[in-house]
């Protein structure tokens, strides 16, 4: 039996399937790059970068007692798109005790960004790069002090009776508001 070859009579019917095929696979071709960004929007792994959280510090006991500040490293598992880091160190503070309970600041100036020291007598922070200097309280003690505004205070929590948390976050710096690095 010999196959039969479509004559031109169906050359319409053609052109109206390969049209169709055509508006299917550019169709699909347009959604990818759609799904693929509402995918990353709800990946929980992405969502929880937004927030750095709350991490536990120390316990009260280690603060001085004297008013004095100490400088304690923040570890907390980091996520990125694929990948779990767990404990990974992602700033610093000084605690301190302050007439109202325990005081958090980020260690980096709000000026440039560099790490704020104590001075050797330790009645102060000063900032190594261009001399911001400030109070135990982190408020600018010096008009000369280039930085636009006070030190970064950070969310502090009393948990189980001994257990610093921090609401560990990060701030534009040069800027006389806060606003968060997200
Ligand atoms: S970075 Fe601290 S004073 Fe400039």
């Amino acid at each position: 039996m010999s196959e039969q070859i479509p004559g031109p009579e169906h050359a319409p019917r053609r052109r109206f399937l390969a049209g169709v095929a055509a508006v299917v696979i550019g169709g699909l071709a347009g959604l990818a790059p759609l799904l693929s960004g509402a995918v990353s929007l709800l990946d929980p792994l992405r969502r929880r970068r937004a927030d750095p959280g709350v991490a536990l510090v120390t316990k009260l006991a280690v603060i001085p007692k004297d008013g004095s500040p100490k400088k304690f490293t923040i570890v907390a598992d980091q996520v990125d798109a694929w990948t779990t880091h767990a404990d990974a160190p992602v700033g610093a503070v000084y605690l301190r005790r302050g007439p109202d309970g325990v005081q958090a600041f980020n260690v980096v100036c709000p000026h440039a960004g560099c790490f704020v020291g104590v001075a050797p007598d330790k009645s102060r922070f000063a900032c190594p790069c261009h001399k911001s200097s400030f109070d135990l309280d982190g408020v600018i003690n010096d008009p000369r002090s280039p930085s636009p505004r006070n030190m970064d205070a950070l969310d502090v929590e009393i948990r189980n009776g001994d257990e610093v948390w921090v609401r560990f976050q990060s701030f534009h710096p040069g800027r006389a508001e806060k606003i968060p690095v997200l």
